[in-house]
């Protein structure tokens, strides 16, 4: 029998459009709802789903989607028992150039065997090590941030994440070096988004691939060392980790898998926080509450069973991230004839599930639409009413790897931001976001620190 990995081998890189008997329509011609896709994403859905139903395509960026809404579609996708999808055939598309051979780029057994060896950078011990990496980084660097006056949230948290990604990933000091690193890793970044590709001295595609060229160099240059390291940086612990038969990564294999971890990591964690940021600026009232369960800690320096003892805190990490879930939507491609409450879906076809549309069905959530993190309380528990309601880092095989490394990160950074700082917004103000392909604020999101009276 032709194994999923062989099918997914022999499918075109391109997605199939011979999806017309799903409901749905392509929209304008030739660019479809492409438009209205990446500027109003949950417009475009409400609108489709209202007059389609759950199970619905349409036309954007050049592929027909077959969007599947809700837990159930989320869980048949997701869970994928059948391996009826691809994650790789679905993320080449956009990544395949600047990020190959990462873990959303691979399928089925081969995943399953780089997955289980990079497990072993995101066990406990491991985690440990990175708080205590952590809190010492943003303590120092949250004390350079200017009160009192305006500054712009999302940027001075991108630059704290990027440098902090420097140390604590790479084991690299500031610097130099490091700035080069980072502006390599943001040029690829950007590239991964770029509408032309192909490469013009200059262009954002071309400076896109300088950049990763630059970070092959200089990571297969440092791999041999860190082989032999007993740091508790990322790169080492990836160096180290081993699968159930003591397979470890060969060194293409590391390199590949270092950037593609800095690219899953960076642009989700600066979104959610700067995301859990706006809504307690908007809630001082939860603001307060986190302040208190800090000064309960009340530590220099936290410990991994410190961030244990943060509930409230993991209440508004929840929550805020049912509001705003970094990627609103997950892609895949089905790699042979499948069947999903009677809608047949074609081989070969480009698939979309959507967090963001299924974070605020009311069928699962209480006034989905207010900051609520109780909600996520053990007394209230609505997120357990389906295993696949609340999807912010995917599910199934390829559920996020760092989940609780984001979460403790989160935590940490508030610990020391929140003890230094009240954060503090204009009367009525309202973040705008742009939801596609991240949710982030289109303003940058002004705010004013103030400094908290010890
Ligand atoms: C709040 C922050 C984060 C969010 C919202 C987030 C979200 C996600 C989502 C939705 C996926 C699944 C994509 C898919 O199924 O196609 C994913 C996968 C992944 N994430 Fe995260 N992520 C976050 C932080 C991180 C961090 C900090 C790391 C690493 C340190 C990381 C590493 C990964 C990896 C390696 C995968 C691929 C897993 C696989 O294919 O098996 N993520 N993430």
């Amino acid at each position: 029998m032709t194994s999923a990995a062989e099918i997914a081998a022999q499918l075109p890189k391109k997605p199939s459009n011979k999806v017309s008997h799903i409901p749905g329509d392509t929209g304008p011609f030739l660019i479809g709802y492409t438009f209205e896709f990446l500027k109003d994403f949950p417009g475009l859905t409400n609108r489709m789903a209202k007059k389609y139903g759950k199970v619905f395509r349409y036309r954007a960026v050049m592929q027909d989607v077959i969007n599947l809404l809700g837990p159930d579609g989320n869980e048949f996708v997701l869970k994928d028992s059948d391996h009826n999808f691809s994650s790789k055939l679905a993320w080449d598309v956009v990544l395949e150039e600047l990020f190959p051979n990462g873990l959303m780029l691979r399928d089925f057994d081969n995943h399953k065997l780089h997955r289980k060896i990079l497990q072993g950078a995101f066990k406990k011990n491991a985690l440990e090590g990175y708080v205590d990496q952590m809190g010492p980084l943003f303590d120092e660097r949250l004390a350079k941030w200017p009160a009192n006056k305006e500054i712009l949230f999302f940027d001075n948290i991108k630059k704290l994440l990027l440098e902090g990604g420097a140390q604590l990933f790479l084991g690299m000091k500031l610097g130099r070096e490091a700035d080069k690193v980072n502006d390599s890793f943001i040029a690829a970044v950007d590239a991964s988004l770029a509408v032309v590709r192909i490469p013009i001295p200059g262009n954002t595609w071309w400076k896109g691939l300088r950049g990763r060229r630059y970070l092959e160099k200089f990571i297969g240059g440092l791999v041999a060392e860190k082989r032999k390291s007993t740091n508790n940086d990322f790169f080492t612990q990836i160096c180290h980790a081993t699968g159930d038969n003591g397979e470890v990564l060969s060194d293409k294999e590391v390199i590949d898998h270092m950037i593609f971890l800095l690219f899953a990591a960076h642009d989700t964690t600066t979104s959610t926080l700067t995301s859990i940021v706006y809504r307690l600026a908007k809630h001082p009232e939860w603001q307060q509450k986190l302040r208190d369960e800090f000064n309960a800690i009340n530590v220099d320096h936290l410990t991994y069973d410190d961030l244990d003892k943060m509930e409230q805190t993991s209440l508004v990490f929840r929550e805020t991230l049912r509001m705003h879930p970094a990627l609103p939507t997950i892609p895949r491609r089905a790699i042979r004839d499948c069947e999903f409450q009677g809608f047949k879906i074609p081989k070969n076809a480009a698939v979309g599930v959507n967090p963001l549309y299924t974070h605020y069905m009311p069928e699962y959530w209480s006034n989905p639409y207010k900051f609520d993190p109780e909600r996520f309380s053990p007394e209230r528990a609505e997120h357990k009413k389906h295993f696949y309601q609340w999807v912010p880092f995917g599910g199934g095989h390829h559920k996020c790897l760092g989940l609780n490394f984001a979460e403790i990160q989160s935590k940490t950074f508030l610990y020391h931001l929140l003890r230094r700082f009240e954060v503090t917004i204009k009367p009525g103000y309202e973040m705008p976001f742009q939801i596609v392909p991240l949710a982030v604020p289109k303003d940058g999101f002004p705010c004013v620190l103030k400094p908290v009276k010890k």
